[in-house]
């Protein structure tokens, strides 16, 4: 039987094989499928953090500029580990694995690397960075010589044709913790960045994110584009919002605006036409257009936010430090209904990004407070007798396993973002402490 080059290594790696024998059998193979030759493959990489290697950097060669002699501008990293290494996912060896790729990809030498691999031939996963965020393009899969085929060639289509954008979900099923605001203003600073953002508005029944802009809801636009799967975006669908804050200078952002047919329509009749994963399908052509796709959503688990989850890379919550609710929410996101969308779209995604605090400033005493509660929420997750959950990095980003970090990223408030409302225009645009 005539296997696949790396079909036949991974057949080849003895059982219990150690880190140096999985990457001599399996990872020289699995780089050169994967389209990287011997000179464009570094082994032992210098991340520039500290003294810390990555196991193999790879970037394509161009005319006079060969990898292996520049060893600049990396385009992957892997990361390899033997089999006695158990890198199932949930174990700990895996979550000081994903930890370790995520650390090589942020670090200096590694600006331009755009995915990194874990794998120690028994699991493999992709992971994909989009500034400074790192989300899981692929979940943590169990490699067979049945599957391996297919399995690379998965990776490999993902690095070959990378999509420019990364997609955000602002979600919270509390209401009034500016999750419109944050949207409208972080396309905003992403085009004073010169980011090429499209936000969405898909909460029909406020149409805030709209309204927000001064812009008139459509008729039918946005419904027509998402009952009718075959076509692609109508005319008028999108909406640039420009502003010229001095002559030569022009900020954009573009905006798919609410209609009223989607404020209408009993969303029982909507799930007659489509399901919660049509906006992910729909949005697919823009994934190559823009630099960031915001969504806007709703505050409850129904049609138009389990849309904008299942649609996104990864998801934004703000909180409010002095209302609960809104931290038990962004915890019941976290551990039911991000893993229930992860759960159906099998790639490994969307995950949760770390919570901030929006609005009013803190004080300490609210600060020792919101921590008590956060403490709370966090012990009693772990403790789940059915789904045990840590939501330690969620809440406290900078902690590491050995030490808790109680830092929270927080927006303070702004009386311009409030009066911003009134003028139809970004407050991150008028005010430089805003942006
Ligand atoms: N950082 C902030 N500073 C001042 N006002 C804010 C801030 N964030 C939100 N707001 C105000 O809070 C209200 C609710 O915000 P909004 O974005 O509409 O919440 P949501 O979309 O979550 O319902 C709005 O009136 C908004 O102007
Ligand atoms: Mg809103």
């Amino acid at each position: 039987m005539d296997y696949s080059p790396i079909k036949q290594a991974l057949i080849n790696v003895p059982e219990n094989a150690q880190e140096s024998t999985v990457c001599s059998i399996f990872i020289s193979e699995l780089l050169k499928t994967l389209g990287f030759d011997v000179m464009e493959t570094v082994w032992q990489f210098n991340t520039g953090n500290g003294g810390n290697t990555v196991d193999y950097a790879v970037r394509k060669n161009s005319d006079g500029d060969s990898f292996i002699i520049t060893q600049s501008n990396p385009y992957l990293l892997l990361e390899a580990k033997g089999r006695n290494i158990n890198l199932s996912s949930n174990s700990a060896h895996y979550k000081s694995a994903v930890f370790q790729i995520k650390r090589y990809l942020l670090a200096p030498n590694c600006k331009s690397a755009q995915w990194g691999i874990i794998t120690n031939a028994n699991h493999i996963q992709l992971f994909r960075k989009h500034g400074k965020v790192v989300h899981p393009a692929l979940p943590c899969l169990e490699v067979t010589p049945d599957n391996l085929d297919k399995v690379v060639s998965t990776i490999k289509h993902k690095i070959d044709c990378p999509q420019k954008a990364l997609t955000v979900a602002i979600y919270n099923n509390k209401g009034g913790v500016g999750k419109t605001i944050t949207t409208v203003n972080l396309a905003a600073i992403l085009a004073m960045l010169g980011k090429r953002s499209l936000i969405v508005d898909f909460d029909p029944n406020q149409q805030d994110l709209t309204n927000s802009l001064g812009l008139k809801s459509k008729e039918d636009s946005l419904f027509a584009w998402l009952i009718n799967k075959s076509s692609p975006a109508p005319d008028g669908l999108v909406n640039p919002c420009k502003v010229s804050p001095k002559t030569g200078t022009v900020w954009q952002f573009d905006i798919i605006a609410s209609d009223e047919k989607l404020q209408n329509l009993p969303e029982d009749k909507l799930l007659q036409h489509i399901n919660h994963g049509r906006l992910r399908q729909a949005l697919e052509p823009f994934k190559f257009e823009y630099d960031y796709i915001l969504i806007d959503s709703p505050p409850n688990w129904r049609f138009f936010s389990k849309s904008a989850v299942y649609a996104a890379d990864v998801v934004l919550i703000p909180t409010k430090h002095n209302n609960i609710f809104s931290l038990e929410n962004a915890a019941t996101a976290i551990r039911r209904f991000v893993p229930q969308i992860q759960n159906e779209r099998k790639d490994g995604g969307p995950i949760a990004l770390p919570i901030f605090y929006n609005g009013k400033s803190i004080t300490e005493a609210a600060r020792l407070n919101a921590e008590q509660a956060i403490d709370k929420i966090i012990g009693t997750a772990k403790k789940d007798k059915v789904h045990p959950f840590d939501l330690t990095p969620y809440f406290y980003p900078r902690s590491t396993p050995a030490n808790i970090d109680r830092h929270i990223f927080s927006i303070p408030s702004y009386a311009h973002i409030a009066g911003a409302a009134f003028d139809r225009i970004p407050a991150a645009y008028k005010k430089k402490g805003v942006a």
